[in-house]
């Protein structure tokens, strides 16, 4: 029997807990250290987990060096994934890394490319490619079942971001790159190219609603300098039509999350919130009564997230996994989108 590989995980906030206990549903991984600048989290995640004190640290660096940990998961703020991720190439350590993968292109290629001279195995946290609806989907589309595609609406519509919500690394600009856009949107387009294609040029408008939030535990307030909607428009491949919105104002949205395909012999609608749920409409039978039937999901699309990371650094691809190859074309797009809405043009991606 393979030694499991043993994890660390940096950043110990929301996100973690889909690492954590992806990690903990595997035989092929365990938990091993643990890293928050946080000292209360860091603790009762220790505890929670029954992680030892000498396993616990307030350093990334620290954990990423210790002979004890294999591969980390790196689930800090967006500011933080560059220099983290850079340290676990430095160590030759794989990992997963979450989204978007830096605040901008330049540094996502200087990570790549330090990647690749390193060969350090690697994958990034897009996560919504493992639901089992979004990988019917493009199996659909690929077969050639809608045909030729002709448009692609998405949307990720959320609520939370309510003027009396306080100021965090999500609105500063410094933080996390961009708002909804890295946020939200990084997802959408990466779904858009694992179902469709590339995304070739854009343009976009954004808006801040609120400009300023109070300060956690201050009267002090700090300034709102990223996006909390963008609508884009987006030529996908060489000339399918995108429509594309993106908020954290949706007033009563949880997590949604759809998108919908048009071809000229088929379309389908993939919806999130709908418990990432598949209808299609294929065929002339049920294009002329305009019928969308929600289709059962095949076992073979369904794939857990971890497990395929770790599959991953032991060697085995199923060519569906998301790496920074993925991560520099979606930070590429996100840069173009904010460009596009800064000059009021069309931008092409490179
Ligand atoms: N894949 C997804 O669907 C998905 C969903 C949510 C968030 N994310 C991504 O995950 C990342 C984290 O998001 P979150 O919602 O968990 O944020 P969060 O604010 O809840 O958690 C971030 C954690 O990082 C810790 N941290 C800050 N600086 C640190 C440092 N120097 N060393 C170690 N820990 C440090 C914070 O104390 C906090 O506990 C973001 O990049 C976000 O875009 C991805």
């Amino acid at each position: 029997m393979k030694a499991k590989i043993r994890m660390g995980v940096v950043g110990l906030g929301g996100i973690s807990n889909v690492h954590i206990q992806g990690i903990l549903r595997s035989v092929d991984a365990e938990l091993v250290a643990i890293c928050d600048t946080n000292a209360q989290l860091l603790q009762a995640t220790g505890d929670k987990y029954g992680i030892p004190a000498q396993r616990r640290f307030s350093e990334f660096a620290e954990l990423i060096g210790a002979d004890f940990v294999d591969a980390v998961s790196i689930c800090t703020p967006n500011m933080l994934h560059f220099p983290i991720a850079m340290e676990a190439v430095r160590q030759k350590k794989p990992f997963c890394l979450e989204k978007p993968i830096a605040l901008n292109a330049k540094e996502a290629e200087q990570l790549r490319d330090a990647c690749r001279t390193a060969n350090v195995p690697n994958m990034i946290g897009f996560s919504y490619r493992y639901k089992p609806a979004v990988r019917y989907a493009r199996s659909l589309v690929q077969e050639g079942q809608l045909g030729r595609i002709y448009h692609v609406y998405g949307q990720y519509l959320q609520s939370w971001a309510k003027p009396d919500v306080p100021m965090s690394w999500r609105f500063s600009k410094a933080m996390s790159g961009s708002g909804a856009l890295g946020d939200l949107g990084s997802h959408v387009i990466d779904l858009t190219r694992f179902i469709v294609g590339d995304i070739k040029r854009v343009t976009g408008n954004a808006g801040i609603l609120v400009g300023a939030r109070r300060n956690p535990g201050s009267d002090t307030q700090s300034t709102v300098d990223v996006d909390d909607y963008v609508h884009f428009l987006a030529t996908i491949e060489s000339d399918i039509s995108g429509v594309f919105s993106i908020s954290r104002f949706a007033y009563g949205r949880g997590n949604y999350q759809r998108l919908e395909i048009y071809g000229d012999k088929g379309a389908l609608v993939y919806s999130l919130e709908a418990d990432d749920s598949l209808e299609v409409c294929i065929g002339s039978v049920y294009e002329q009564s305009h019928q969308f039937v929600e289709v059962p999901i095949p076992a073979r699309f369904h794939q857990d997230q971890m497990q395929s990371f770790f599959d991953l650094v032991r060697g085995v691809d199923d060519g569906l996994n998301a790496t920074l190859d993925d991560g520099v074309f979606n930070q590429k797009a996100l840069d173009a989108i904010e460009e596009s809405f800064e000059c009021g043009k069309w931008i092409e991606i490179d």
